[in-house]
């Protein structure tokens, strides 16, 4: 880290703080002294402020760079599978053949949940989002995992992370079978990670299930695209809830809560719900021009993001995987059309480029997953499926670190100041 510092001039008054340089991207400069001057930073959205340091994930949104532990996302995509980029994701380094397997074993190992996690269904409403079921039996999982869980324990914290990788396809498609009234279909040990959630999504106890190798090989891609994003609101949900020590189960269904929302997760159900609205290519212009309107709250849902501004490297992958999986399918879906020419125009107005909107993960995940049969208020599950590796993993990370402290933000108070309180007559 270099030594140079930054000094801020308050009045008569300068305080120096030490400028803290990483191995990439923006240096930081390091305010934890702020606080004794009576001042706080004021940065709501965290638009310009680092959180915490990290070794997981870097992303240079104007280069469209996204790298787990060093490792560009396009090669993992196309030369890794996703429990591969589990094992990096949670241990810094590419698994060997060997540590691979006997990753692969133990994930495969932890893939049942506790018979008794069938009771919480009942209690939801046939017709309940997934995405609500989800967020209720992962935090109920803490009720399994909690009495002697040791989170100061690497070890500990380690296995909780596994349970928590091999559980959640699981969950996730315990979800979809309540939804659709089917009975739950357990995991299969011979089955590949990808294989065994489809099979728990479409097989039936009634016949054999036939397994497409292209279904599963984009599904195993999506959950790559997904699994991690540095400090993005799910994954900063997670370490905040895990500042305090709480359960990882429990921490983990509050980043399945943040996910939900259609500015993050839930973009990738919101836009095909878009898509699907739009219905044809003619009526594209309308909706360009609602998006434009500032008056107008719509938003083109898959487009723009936080910290890329040219292009979400994840979306080009996506993009391919797409076009592989419906040839090979041979689906031809209008929505794809209506996608094409919906990201053709958005590129070419000025108010996206200007405002510098591009199509993000979302926008082709969607139509991926609706080409393989998953129903779109499933989508975001299976980007919380995906997540879950992430944010344990910035969990690990958050409390393998020495002096690690409970994130406890200020603020800017406009209320009332003091004034006394007159008793009503009672
Ligand atoms: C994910 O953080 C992550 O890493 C997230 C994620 C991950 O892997 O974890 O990448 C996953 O969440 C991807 C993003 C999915 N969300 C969507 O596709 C929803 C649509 N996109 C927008 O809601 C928006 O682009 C955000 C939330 C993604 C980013 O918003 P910002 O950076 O906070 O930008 P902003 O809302 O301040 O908008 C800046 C300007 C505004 O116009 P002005 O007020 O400057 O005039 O751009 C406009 C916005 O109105 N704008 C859009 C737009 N997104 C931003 N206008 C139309 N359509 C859009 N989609």
């Amino acid at each position: 880290m270099a030594d140079n510092k930054a000094t801020l001039k308050i009045g008569d008054k300068e305080i120096e703080f030490p400028i803290l340089e990483g191995t990439a991207g923006a240096a930081v400069i390091d305010v934890r002294t702020l606080g004794a001057s009576g001042y706080f930073t004021y940065d709501p959205g965290f638009m310009a402020t680092g959180s915490c340091e990290s070794q997981i994930t870097y992303i240079d949104g104007a280069a469209g760079v996204l790298l787990h532990r060093g490792y560009p996302i396009g090669e993992l995509a196309r030369d890794a599978d996703y429990l591969e980029v589990c094992y990096m994701l949670l241990h810094g380094e590419a698994p060997t053949t060997e540590e691979y397997e006997k990753f692969k074993l133990t994930i495969t190992n932890h893939t049942l949940v506790h018979d008794q996690v069938n009771n919480f269904f009942r209690g939801f409403r046939r017709d309940a989002h997934p995405m609500a079921m989800l967020c209720g039996t992962v935090g109920a999982m803490a009720s399994f995992y909690h009495d002697d869980l040791d989170i100061v324990d690497p070890e500990q914290r380690l296995r909780s992370a596994y349970r928590l990788v091999a559980k959640m396809p699981t969950l996730v498609a315990m979800c979809y079978k309540y939804n659709i009234g089917q009975p739950f279909v357990y995991p299969s040990n011979k089955l590949s990670y990808a294989e065994n959630f489809l099979n728990m999504m479409f097989s039936v106890p009634a016949e054999p299930y036939k397994i497409s190798p292209a279904v599963s090989r984009a599904v195993d891609r999506i959950f790559t695209l997904h699994a991690d994003h540095e400090q993005n609101a799910s994954t900063s949900t997670v370490r905040l809830a895990g500042s305090s020590g709480a359960n990882p189960y429990a921490c983990i269904a509050a980043g399945v809560a943040s996910l939900w929302g259609p500015a993050h997760g839930g973009a990738n159900e919101a836009c095909l719900n878009m898509l699907e609205e739009i219905g044809t290519v003619d009526r594209i212009p309308e909706f360009i021009n609602k998006a434009k309107d500032k008056n107008d709250p719509f938003r083109l849902m898959g487009f723009g993001h936080r910290v890329y501004k040219n292009t979400d490297p994840r979306a080009t992958v996506m993009r391919e995987s797409c076009h592989e999986v419906l040839a090979e399918l041979n689906i031809d879906d209008p929505l794809l059309d209506v996608a094409m020419e919906l990201e053709r125009i958005a590129l070419s107005d000025a108010y996206f480029a200007e405002k510098k909107l591009f199509p993000n993960v979302d926008f082709y995940s969607g139509i991926v997953l609706k080409a393989i049969g998953i129903p779109t208020n499933m989508f975001t599950c299976i980007f919380a499926l995906a997540r879950t590796v992430g944010w344990i993993s910035h969990w690990h990370e958050m409390l393998s670190q020495p002096g690690q402290k409970i994130g406890r933000p200020r603020q800017l108070y406009t209320g009332h100041t003091q004034r006394p309180f007159n008793k009503i007559p009672k």
